[in-house]
């Protein structure tokens, strides 16, 4: 019966154009209460104090880097042994940082973060943490030299959680083989949605996505389920578990801070900002995004993609307008370098812009309309990988101009870098088979082939 409606909703799926060529796509994903999966739905490995949550990110500026983190429930040397395939016989072992922390009445696991860098590029490693009868194995892949025409593919989730749907987004995206990298938007545990902040769910969340995150870097962005700011439980210092479990490379892009940096990957430039901390003038954030962006060699990363949690073009009445103070300070320069995209997230549902901007807006003039600007990012909100509070199914009518396509529905995007004037886009909505695109688009580099794209391929 439940397979009967779904079936005669995906026949009815119809697609209602609007004027502009702005798309509201007809797909409604059946509203159900979300609940996060039982803890139990994420045991830890067996084995006597096993490493656990493993997850990998990039480690240097050039991609030659790794940073390897887990979780040991009992004191262990952080030990990793690693070893490029097909030379066993040459294993090297590294040592790792240790930390741990309280949050109320929670006492975390001993959190282990190793640096490797100098690795050969486009080269597969193993590599084993812990030792001994608990030591696991896993693998990953250097990305190559970073290039103008290197072609490279990124997976795109934002706003995960620990839901069936959070699990159907995941499954999804690890049974697509193509991914080489992450792209997390923010939003990753959701355990402050759990009372007193549950950190538990903090490691059952590090559990859930090892399957992927052990395997290949994920780029971590901070959301605003990261801040974990509870003056009532007596936790005034925002981020804690966050920083302290997710280590980042901010210092190789002279940042002063593990929630805003930035990396190259491939023919990309990925920068990453942080929604939450100051951006205003004078602030650190302002001043290393000013420098940052000037430094971008487009002959080298012709790809200039921005991650920030809380979006700027966003047509949902969820948080609608959250990200318009950050959008006055930064869209300028984004028009001005032109970034290719932007990646935003915290909106759970789909949402990708035509190239607009907003600059000419001043306090006096009374310009403050989004227009065309083929030198403007293409803003996609991408917060729908399906956590524990539900679909934001409440877009604004009529679908504004700038607004290319909208879709309430939970799901993951590709894009697949080619050459140095194309990328191929894609959006995978759960409800479909993974090879469908819901949405897709053919990008157009915007330094080396700015021209407007074509209507997209549905
Ligand atoms: C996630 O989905 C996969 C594939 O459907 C399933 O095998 C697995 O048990 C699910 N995991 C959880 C924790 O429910
Ligand atoms: C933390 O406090 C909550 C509320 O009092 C309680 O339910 C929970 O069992 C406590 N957890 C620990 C680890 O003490
Ligand atoms: C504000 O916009 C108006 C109209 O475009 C322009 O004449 C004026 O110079 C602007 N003011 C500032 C301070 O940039
Ligand atoms: C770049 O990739 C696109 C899409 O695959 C292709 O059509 C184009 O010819 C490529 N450009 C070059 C210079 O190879
Ligand atoms: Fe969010």
């Amino acid at each position: 019966m439940v397979m009967g409606i779904f079936t005669v909703a995906i026949v009815l799926l119809n697609i209602i154009e609007l004027s502009n060529g702005a798309i509201t796509s007809g797909y409604q994903r059946k509203s159900e209460p979300s609940m996060d999966l039982p803890l139990e739905s994420f045991p830890p490995p067996p084995g006597h104090s096993a490493p656990e949550q493993v997850h990998i990110t990039q480690g240097d500026h050039e991609g030659r880097g790794v940073i390897i983190s887990w979780v040991t429930p009992k004191k262990h040397p952080g030990v990793v042994t690693y070893w490029e395939a097909g030379h066993e016989q040459k294993k090297h072992k590294t040592s790792s940082k240790t930390t741990h922390y309280k949050f109320y009445n929670y006492t975390s696991g001993y959190i282990h973060h190793t640096l490797i860098k100098g690795l050969k590029h486009d080269t597969k490693y193993y590599y084993e943490v812990g030792q001994h009868e608990v030591a696991r194995r896993f693998h990953f892949t250097t990305p190559p030299p970073v290039g103008p025409d290197v072609p490279y593919t990124f997976g795109v989730i934002g706003d995960l959680g620990q839901t069936a749907d959070s699990n159907q987004t995941l499954e999804h995206y690890v049974s697509n083989p193509q991914g080489q990298a992450m792209l997390f938007i923010g939003d990753l545990s959701y355990a402050d949605d759990h009372p007193f902040h549950d950190n538990r769910r903090w490691d059952t969340w590090g559990r859930f996505v090892e399957k992927s995150a052990a395997y290949q870097a994920w780029i971590w962005t901070p959301g605003n389920h990261e801040l974990d700011f509870a003056p009532e439980l007596g936790e005034s210092v925002p981020w804690k578990p966050f920083l302290h479990r997710y280590s980042v490379p901010y210092k190789e892009s002279k940042s002063t801070s593990p929630l805003w940096y930035s990396i190259k990957r491939a023919s990309a430039y990925i920068i990453v900002l942080n929604s939450y901390s100051a951006y205003g003038k004078y602030t650190p954030q302002y001043s290393w995004l000013e420098q940052e962006l000037p430094k971008i060699n487009r002959k080298q990363t012709p790809w200039v993609i921005v991650l920030l949690h809380s979006p700027w073009y966003n047509s949902n009445n969820y948080h609608y307008m959250e990200g318009e103070s950050m959008r006055v300070m930064f869209e300028p320069w984004f028009v001005e370098h032109k970034v290719d995209i932007v990646f935003a997230g915290h909106v759970h549902s789909y949402e990708r812009s035509e190239r607009v901007s907003n600059i000419k807006y001043n306090i006096t003039d009374g310009l403050s309309a989004p227009i065309r600007d083929s030198s403007a990012p293409v803003y996609i909100t991408i917060g729908d990988g399906g956590n524990v509070e539900g679909i934001a199914n409440n877009f604004i009518d009529p679908q504004p101009h700038y607004s290319a396509f909208r879709e309430a529905s939970f799901g993951h995007a590709i894009l697949e870098i080619k050459n140095r004037t194309h990328a191929f886009y894609t959006w995978h909505r759960n409800h479909d088979n993974e090879p469908v695109a819901a949405d897709s688009m053919w990008f157009y580099n915007r330094f080396w082939h700015p021209e407007e794209e074509p209507s997209t391929i549905r």
